[in-house]
């Protein structure tokens, strides 16, 4: 049965340590990681971005097929199945779909915008028993080829979304979605530690987790980050494997050619991140 992100994350932040949120594009993605996070006794987070969701035709579809897997494959760790950056709209029909948390990003718009539609969800999902992720200070990341620095959010804005109730808060601290540019000039940790220091208890989110170094992680999470969320690293582990599969000319050789076998590199590769990141977030043996 999915859970709310709420337990879990409230568990992350006293233990000092953090639960993966990994973005899912289809069924070999969804079984990879639900699979690596039994294996592993470690809680985990589902994200579907928008764009997925139309991807896997529907949040009613990735619904279905998770809490499919979830029953046939036995998974009995915490599992939460969270929009990724969603609209005020998406936000409303992930609550209808039976999504167990939502994340409403309303950066972009001015703060008392962001307060007004923060608000309205999270009395709505609250009587659900969904989790709601807010964000203050937008991600960074690639626009029209520009990769710029992340945006660093203002502490004291941070303090009033947290205190409208929300479940985790997202933070801009200079981390970007995607790849990191050469010259980046790293997370902002005091800035982080002045969110930390007004948000109190409140699990903090860290965003853009692909490429971040290992002792940054750390210290994120030392300074109260109990959710990061990763993506692009799982796709291009998959991407990687996929590449040399085929370069070998496997799909040539007798029934190399079946999607059973096609994608089954890139799905070792999922698992193998998945793995990776919860060992260096911490949440193994922690479901
Ligand atoms: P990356 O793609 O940089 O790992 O970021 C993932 C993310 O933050 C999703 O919200």
């Amino acid at each position: 049965m999915l859970v709310s992100a709420k337990e879990m994350l409230n568990k992350a932040k006293a233990g000092k340590y953090a639960v993966g949120q990994f973005n899912i594009n289809n069924l070999e993605w969804t079984k990879a990681v639900l699979l690596t996070a039994q294996e592993n006794n470690s809680p985990v987070i589902l994200g579907v971005s928008e764009g997925a969701g139309k991807y896997m035709c529907g949040y009613k579809t990735i619904v279905g097929m998770v809490n499919g897997m979830i029953e046939e494959l036995n998974i009995t760790v915490p599992v939460a199945l969270h929009l990724d950056h969603g609209s005020y709209n998406g936000a409303l029909a992930c609550i209808e779909a039976g999504f167990s948390s939502i994340m409403f990003d309303g950066s972009h718009y001015p703060i008392e915008e962001n307060i007004q539609k923060t608000k309205e969800l999270i009395a709505i999902a609250e009587a659900k028993g969904i989790s709601v992720e807010a964000e203050v200070g937008a991600i960074g990341g690639e626009e029209d080829g520009v990769v710029g620095n992340g945006e660093v959010a203002d502490p004291e804005e941070c303090k009033m979304i947290a205190d409208l109730g929300v479940t985790m808060l997202a933070a801009g601290i200079g981390n970007i979605h995607g790849k990191y540019p050469e010259n980046w000039a790293g997370l902002n940790f005091e800035v982080l530690a002045k969110i930390q220091e007004l948000t109190g208890t409140m699990p903090l989110v860290l965003h853009g987790g692909t490429g971040i170094p290992a002792e940054m992680i750390q210290k994120a999470i030392s300074l109260g980050v109990s959710k990061i969320n990763v993506n692009t690293e799982c796709q291009l582990a998959f991407a990687a494997a996929t590449r040399e599969y085929v370069e070998a000319g496997k799909d040539l050789k007798g029934k190399g050619f079946d999607p059973r076998k096609l994608l089954a590199p890139g799905f070792e590769a999922i698992k193998a991140t998945v793995k990776e990141k919860m060992e260096l977030f911490g949440s193994i043996n922690k479901a």
